[in-house]
């Protein structure tokens, strides 16, 4: 799979360690609270079953299913909910986990909804930020890692469903996507 990846940004290692540290961080913020995380399908999923892992506390977990780029690299601002909650939210501390923040309109509309359905806080955890490409202010309350405005794959980052198993996160070589 060498051939499709410009470069590796951040390694396994580095995301395990600041997996602990986050994991740590967000125990001794939540002790006393009732913690609900919901991860954001599909590109949450793996650094989420790490980060839990490092969550030293009783927590409970639920997933929500969100319009993505699909096959094309470029957001719209469109957000529409495909898989909802199984569970209410109401008076749960909420954390919602993502995979990256970019334009930031995914968190902002998900923060939104999730305090109008009676969240008694919410808050947010994500592996990557982009803030170069930020288009709506969204408080990052727990974060991986700053990463340049390029276009990445790995630790559940997809391009066109595929790559989410790569142990790292990369940068893409762009004539992967220009391929179309
Ligand atoms: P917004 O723009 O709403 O986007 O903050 C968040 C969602 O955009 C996707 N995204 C990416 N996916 N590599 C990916 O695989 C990227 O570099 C990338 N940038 C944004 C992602 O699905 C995220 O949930
Ligand atoms: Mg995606």
């Amino acid at each position: 799979m060498e051939d499709i990846i410009k470069e590796v940004l951040v390694t396994e290692e580095e995301i395990i360690k600041r997996a602990k540290e986050l994991g740590a961080e967000i125990t001794r913020d939540y002790r006393d609270k009732d913690l609900m995380i919901i991860g954001i399908l599909k590109g949450a999923v793996i650094f989420m079953s790490e980060l839990v892992r490092n969550i030293d506390m009783s927590v409970t977990i639920d997933f929500m299913g969100v319009s993505s780029y699909g096959k094309s690299a470029i957001s719209t601002g469109e957000v529409k909910i495909i898989k909802d909650l199984d569970f209410s939210v109401i008076g749960k501390d909420v954390l919602i986990v993502e995979d990256i923040i970019d334009t930031g309109y995914t968190l902002n509309y998900l923060t939104d909804n999730l305090k109008k359905r009676g969240a008694n806080s919410v808050k947010i955890c994500t592996l990557l930020d982009k803030p170069e490409r930020r288009k709506v202010d969204v408080p990052v309350n727990y974060l991986g890692f700053e990463i340049p405005d390029e276009f990445v794959v790995g630790w559940g980052l997809d391009y066109a469903e595929q790559y989410r198993n790569l142990p790292f996160v990369a940068a893409l070589k762009e004539e992967v996507y220009n391929r179309g």
